[in-house]
């Protein structure tokens, strides 16, 4: 509910993925200027880096409607064209997780995205037949968290694809900032430069730490956000000074004290820490990559000298004891 009063509603107001950024306004506004739909767009990254709400951007920016659902909410062929049905001239329409659309619902969507044409059968046996339709023109906007779990005739029908990156500290403080003066909480730059270090490159965390952040202010504190009420408060959530999380914690201490650093398998790691596999690839272990904290490599992940440090730990030692 409050996420919507601080999301940025305009390419303007959107801090950060400065590529993503000037390339979304020039294809914007070459469409804009042809009097055409925006080409379909694929937005892939880590969750919480801003995917939904460039969805909502790109529709306000070509002064268009959004319709939205989601790949595992289109149950049925029926299901997507109900969707399709309903569109507007030019709107977008947003399928979040697009890479668990079923099979049948993929199918109906690739003749929707290149030729507006909606292709469904209806009825069973004797009686079934196959209906055409002609759709308005629309603009799908794809999300998803790796570009790589779509099929290939999927990918192919983008005609703009975008990856997010992880925030750098100097965006996030920025957000930071632009968020508190929208919930109206006073911060200084160091209070927000605090938060902004520990919310693992994300926006999302970056926002959520700073309500919990005034809570702390507001409860222990004069109700100002400066860095060591920042500090105090984010202690109190476990969030490091690296801002690592619990869950990137036990991900890493479980690489080192189970399997020595690696390298393990993923699926040995997920029940290692009771995770699901797709957890630790879509959200855990891409900040830490990120991070040189961890690589993936061929005989599976192994953690970095870097990693072993961050806990105190010494790797070189550990290696030659065991020789
Ligand atoms: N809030 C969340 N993500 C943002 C972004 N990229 N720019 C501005 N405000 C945001």
């Amino acid at each position: 509910p409050i996420d919507r009063a601080i999301r940025p509603k305009r390419l303007t107001d959107y801090i950060g993925q400065p590529r993503v950024r000037e390339q979304l306004e020039i294809f914007i506004g070459a469409a804009r200027g042809r009097d055409e739909s925006l080409d379909h767009t694929l937005v892939f990254g880590p969750p919480g880096l801003g995917k939904t709400t460039l969805a909502h951007i790109i529709a306000a920016e070509m002064g268009v409607g959004l319709k939205s659902t989601s790949g595992p909410v289109l149950e049925r062929a029926g299901d997507l064209a109900a969707m399709l049905t309903n569109l507007d001239a030019g709107d977008v329409l947003f399928i979040d997780e697009i890479h668990r659309l079923s099979p049948v619902v993929e199918e109906i969507l690739y003749p929707a995205m290149e030729d507006f044409q909606l292709d469904i059968m209806i009825g069973e046996g004797p009686a079934a037949r196959s209906i055409k339709l002609d759709l308005p023109p629309f603009t799908l906007v794809g999300a998803t968290t790796r570009a790589g779990l779509l099929t290939s005739p999927l990918r192919d029908r983008f005609g703009i694809v975008q990856r997010l990156e992880f925030y750098a500290i100097a965006e996030l403080t920025e957000i930071v900032t632009r968020s508190a003066r929208l919930m109206r909480v006073e911060t200084d730059i160091e209070g927000a430069l605090e938060v902004a270090r520990r919310s693992r490159g994300t926006p999302r965390i970056a926002n959520r730490l700073l309500r919990r952040v005034r809570d702390y202010a507001e409860v222990r504190g004069s109700g100002r956000i400066d860095a060591e009420i920042a500090d105090r408060a984010l202690d109190m959530l476990h969030v490091d000074h690296h801002g690592l999380d619990h869950m990137d914690r036990r991900l890493l201490l479980a690489m080192i004290e189970k399997f020595d650093g690696g390298p393990v398998g993923v699926d040995s790691l997920a029940a290692a820490i009771g995770e699901e596999r797709d957890t630790i690839e879509d959200v855990i272990e891409p900040f830490l990559i990120q991070q040189g904290l961890m690589m993936r490599t061929a005989r599976g992940r192994v953690v970095t000298r870097q990693a072993w440090l961050h806990f105190g730990l010494a790797p070189d030692e550990t290696a030659a004891d065991a020789a």
